[in-house]
């Protein structure tokens, strides 16, 4: 294979795009909105919001990887870099929030090509871990590649009710948050459920979805619809606010999903990071 893995430019948005609507099922796609196309997986679906998604990266400094062969983009990898509470004590993280390989070209070694040149501008860029959460599907990939389960937390669906919650609404910065452990809501990394509540949103679609963000006790949450209309609550700080954060979401949902380390509800399934160092003496 004549491939070759570089950067990302707006340029590339089509291909990134090609790449992820390879892996869905999407009948008579040209008669759809860009809404609706956006339902079957995100901004990926369509061009147009698939470009506001890597302006936002880029604009903010996270690389975005293709893998490239005589002009075709056949793969992505999408990193988001920051600081923040994991395992115990601010880390440098790299964050590899998206992989996906074309569909006709899996098994060719593109996604390693992408995830070692991904492990080199993290290093490059003074990252003491590389961490994914992977699909079910792509699991035995990432084991393949060295990596190793760093957390595991329980997903639960709570039933709430509606209550009288003291809250301050309020919007807040990174800096606000990032010392804090993630303690209710990390499907991914603690900068992840910020950066896509905050900043890497696409007017009509995600502003309708953060239905709430504040302030409790000592705890910053996040209040959101999934698409599946049920609620989802991200929480920094202190377990002891996430009951107060509950009924505020009682408001809007009946039903609320998140992880966490404490038990909150039905267990409905297990979200898992992984992760590999990146240089040696990393202790987790
Ligand atoms: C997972 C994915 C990125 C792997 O990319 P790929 O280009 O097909 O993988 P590679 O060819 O580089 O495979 C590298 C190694 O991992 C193995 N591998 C690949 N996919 C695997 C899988 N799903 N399970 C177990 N092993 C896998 C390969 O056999 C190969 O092993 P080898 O070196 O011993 O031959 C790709 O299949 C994909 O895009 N899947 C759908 C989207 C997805 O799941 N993305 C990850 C979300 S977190």
């Amino acid at each position: 294979m004549n491939m070759k893995i570089r950067e990302a430019t707006l340029n590339d948005a089509q291909g990134i795009t090609e790449v992820h609507i390879s892996d869905v099922k999407i009948p008579r796609y040209e008669e759809l909105s860009v809404e609706e196309r956006y339902r079957y997986g995100g901004p990926w679906m369509s061009v147009e919001t698939c470009a506001i998604h890597i302006n936002n990266l880029l604009l903010h400094n996270h690389p975005v990887l293709v893998a490239e062969e005589n002009g075709r983009i056949l793969g992505e990898l999408e990193m988001l870099i920051s600081e923040e509470m994991f395992l115990g004590k601010i880390r440098k993280i790299c964050h590899v929030n998206v992989l996906m390989v074309h569909k006709d070209y899996r098994g060719k070694g593109i996604g390693r090509a992408l995830m070692i040149e991904a492990e080199r501008v993290a290093r490059e860029r003074g990252c003491e871990l590389i961490t994914v959460t992977p699909e079910d599907r792509a699991v035995g990939f990432y084991k393949k590649l060295g990596y190793e389960t760093l957390i595991k937390e329980k997903i639960f669906e709570v039933k709430t009710t509606k209550g009288n919650a003291n809250v301050t609404k309020k919007k807040f910065s990174w800096e606000d948050v990032r010392r804090l452990d993630i303690v209710a809501g990390r499907f991914q990394s603690s900068y992840y459920h910020w950066f896509s509540n905050f900043v890497d949103v696409i007017h009509g679609i995600d502003t309708d979805r953060i239905i709430e963000t504040g302030i409790v006790g000592k705890s910053y949450y996040i209040l959101r619809r999934l698409p599946n209309g049920k609620g989802a609550v991200y929480v920094w700080g202190r377990y002891e606010d996430i009951p107060v954060i509950l009924k505020r979401a009682g408001n809007y949902f009946q039903e609320i999903v998140t992880c966490s380390n404490i038990k909150l509800g039905r267990i409905i399934g297990e979200n898992v990071i992984l992760g590999k160092a990146l240089c040696s003496g990393v202790a987790l």
